[in-house]
């Protein structure tokens, strides 16, 4: 008799990317005609040379509704697949209910569940992990991982150092429950230890990461805490503020090391990884990890040139882009990283 015990496993994989961005473009001299900066200055300090902005009273979920119509699609399903969302915003239609309700609703699913999360620019990470355990627990197949934000709103026009830097943009991944025996389930960096599941896809380990002390740093000050009155409202209180040199230096401190972190922990060196897919806030951020952890510029893909940071958005649109331009192949391992206001990061490792 047979003395091996078969694990029926639960893993989940990326099926389908799909993205949009609004028509409008801004360019840097947007600025430069009324603010004192320059198309030199923003392109040298933050590599951004235009952004794209909604129309004014865009809702994020109709910005969100394309993008996953388009992973959908991409993932070979129909809407009625799909059974769950977990949506990243910190700029929802509303305060309540979730933005990944009203897109449930445009999207016309009446089933599964459907939520945000706030981590603010590691959104999507928060968001593609907590369905990655979803699935795990059995409580969906097909989940529309989404990353949306529409900065646009939330910037105060006249403070250069934040108003140059954001985008809005939208994009999405189907997450899919795979089943199988090969897979182990649970036990981080399992699937990779097992020399033979190393071409399986799937999302291979993740680590979220959060230091509240540090709120201040980067937020918006409007809440329950500070309720709009017209004094709030005068200072400004309702717009997004930033201390940009302090998050600068944390943003590379963290990025370098969270990858570190769940590369150690999957037993993966950083020249197995095909490309390193993280946050578009500033392109000397980006280069600056690279160069801490000796990975070659061009496993960096970068979009913060065209779409200046779009918060959540920024990592869903980058995959999407690169899965197009055929930049991801089948079997790549990726490394998805973010970092942003909380401060709030984290990492997943992916095999395509
Ligand atoms: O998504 C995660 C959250 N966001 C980020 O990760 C952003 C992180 N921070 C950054 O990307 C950079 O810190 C910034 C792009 C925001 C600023 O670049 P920096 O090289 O750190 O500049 P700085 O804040 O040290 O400011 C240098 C100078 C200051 O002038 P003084 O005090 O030296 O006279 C700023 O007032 O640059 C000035 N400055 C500008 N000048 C022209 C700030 N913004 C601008 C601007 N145009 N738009």
């Amino acid at each position: 008799m047979e003395n091996s015990v078969k694990i029926q496993t639960v893993a989940s994989e990326i099926r389908g990317t799909g993205m949009c961005v609004p028509e409008r473009v801004v360019s840097n001299e947007h600025f430069a005609a009324y603010l004192e900066t320059s198309d030199e200055w923003i392109r040298e300090r933050t590599g951004i040379e235009q952004r794209r902005w909604c129309e004014k009273g865009t809702s994020a979920s109709a910005l969100a509704e394309p993008a996953c119509r388009e992973a959908i699609s991409a993932a070979g399903l129909t809407v009625n697949d799909i059974d769950g969302i977990v949506l990243g915003t910190v700029t929802p239609d509303n305060i309540f209910p979730s933005t990944a309700c009203y897109l449930q609703a445009r999207l016309g699913i009446t089933n599964g569940f459907a939520f945000d999360v706030n981590a603010v620019c590691s959104g999507f990470i928060y968001a593609l992990t907590t369905a990655d355990a979803l699935i795990r627990s059995g409580q969906g197949t097909n989940v529309l991982v989404v990353g949306v934000d529409l900065y646009s709103g939330i910037i105060d026009p006249n403070d250069r150092g934040t108003c140059v830097l954001f985008g809005d943009g939208a994009g999405a991944v189907v997450l899919s429950r795979k089943q199988g025996e090969s897979l182990v389930d649970g036990a981080f960096g399992d699937h990779l230890a097992q020399g033979d599941v190393r071409s399986i896809s799937g999302i291979y380990g993740s680590e979220l990461k959060a230091d509240g002390r540090f709120a201040d740093l980067l937020c918006v000050p409007m809440g329950t805490a500070n309720p709009p009155t017209p004094d709030s409202l005068k200072r400004g209180d309702h717009f997004l503020q930033m201390q940009g040199r302090e998050v600068f230096k944390f943003a590379v401190r963290s990025l370098a090391d969270v990858t570190k972190s769940v590369l150690d922990r999957a037993g993966v060196s950083v020249e197995e990884v095909d490309l390193f897919i993280s946050h578009q806030a500033n392109k000397r951020i980006l280069l600056s990890m690279a160069k801490h952890l000796g990975i070659p510029e061009e496993k960096v893909p970068i979009n913060v040139d065209r779409y200046g940071n779009t918060s959540a958005a920024t990592i869903p649109i980058v995959l999407a882009e690169c899965e197009r331009e055929g930049r991801i192949k089948k079997g790549d391992l990726l490394l998805l990283s973010a970092v942003g206001g909380g401060f709030s990061w984290g990492a997943v490792l992916v095999r395509w």
